[in-house]
């Protein structure tokens, strides 16, 4: 049996470097040895208003960038949150073994709340129990992510253990997996103390996953660094540079060493350009897969509905425990013999 692999990301807009690099590339290297399954988290994008028509575009875009960068639907289950109801309905059992007081020590409840100031929603707050249900849901083992979601990770294990402590072993206690080498913090490269984000306002601060060339380049050049001129891994006094660093160096799959030693005896200038030219040939095979993805929508939404089938039935069968062990009569429509939720 493999261990069992969960993670997803949110289509509240296209996919940055950051995302690719902290948690994309890392699940790509996990299918092969382990049992995964890759989830477009939409429920979650709602605490934050969606144009309904833009959304659902969206939606099938994030589908298309996990297959364009190398989600095989042969070997992982590739799906949509909203297909299989029990995330919802697990979230909501799950809420009532978490903490008000846990959930108001999220930072990122704190970040969204100020930088949303008009549209507090309970949603927003109660964003990791649906997170924690997501990851329940399957059984998870492992969880690979960036090093911003350390903090819901953590609240999830809390909750499985509680939950486990009433009702028995019925939840396994997932392991966050943070990948190494600077990848798992990937920073603006306007502001380098932030993370890049998807959301940052300037179009300078982040590298989207599809970007031209040309535009990635751009972006590179005026990339905030400091006025010290030597290339040092020097993360307090050299944020920026650092960032080139880790980018140029998980784009190249080499250590920090390889890239000092690399970099050391230049300018900012050849670390800028090189650092783009890593990135785009990293990602420009995705973009050309992309396009193709997304001129084909009815096999791609096949391939989903098929995910979606496949994810639906593994979430029954933990359903069907759950219920169980809470006292809530099972709905015989549902649950019936002739369907395997064992
Ligand atoms: P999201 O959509 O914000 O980001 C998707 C993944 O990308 C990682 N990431 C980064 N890694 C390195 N450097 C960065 N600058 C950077 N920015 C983002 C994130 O850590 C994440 O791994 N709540 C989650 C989605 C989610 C989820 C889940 C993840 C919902 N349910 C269950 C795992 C398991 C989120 O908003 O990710």
């Amino acid at each position: 049996m493999k261990p069992i692999v969960l993670s997803g990301a949110q289509p509240t807009g296209q996919l940055t470097l950051g995302n690719y690099l902290g948690a994309l590339q890392q699940w790509i290297a996990m299918q092969a040895n382990h049992d995964c399954l890759f989830c477009v988290v939409d429920l979650h994008a709602l605490t934050v208003r969606q144009d309904p028509v833009l959304f659902r575009e969206r939606i099938l875009d994030l589908a298309a960038l996990y297959l364009a960068c190398g989600i095989d639907p042969e070997q992982s289950v590739i799906f949509i949150q909203s297909h299989v109801p029990a995330h919802a309905e697990l979230a909501w059992l799950l809420s009532t073994f978490t903490m008000m007081g846990e959930l108001d020590r999220m930072t990122q409840f704190k970040d969204k709340a100020r930088s949303h100031a008009h549209n507090v929603n309970a949603g927003l707050f109660t964003y990791p129990v649906l997170m924690a249900a997501d990851i329940l849901l399957y059984g998870t083992h492992k969880v690979p992510v960036g090093e911003d979601q350390k903090q819901h990770l953590e609240l999830a294990r809390d909750v499985a253990t509680r939950f486990n402590g009433i009702h028995g072993p019925v939840l396994v206690v997932p392991e966050p997996l943070v990948t190494g080498g600077g990848a798992a913090r990937i920073k603006d490269l306007q502001e380098p103390l932030k993370k890049m984000s998807k959301s940052a306002e300037s179009d300078l601060a982040k590298v989207m996953i599809l970007d031209e060339p040309d535009v990635i380049l751009k972006k590179f050049k005026k990339a905030v660094t400091d006025s010290l001129g030597v290339v040092r891994n020097d993360e307090v006094n050299q944020p920026g540079v650092v960032n080139l660093l880790n980018i140029w160096r998980s784009a190249q799959g080499v250590s920090m060493e390889v890239a000092l030693d690399h970099f050391s005896h230049n300018q900012y200038g050849k670390l800028k350009v090189e650092t783009a030219e890593a990135v785009i040939a990293l990602l420009e095979p995705v973009r050309t897969r992309f396009r193709q993805l997304r001129s084909e929508q009815t096999e791609l939404e096949g391939v989903l509905a098929r995910g979606g089938e496949l994810a639906m039935e593994r979430a029954e069968a933990m359903m069907k425990r759950v219920l169980t062990v809470l006292g809530l009569p099972l709905n015989p429509r549902r649950f019936s013999s002739d369907k395997v939720h064992s």
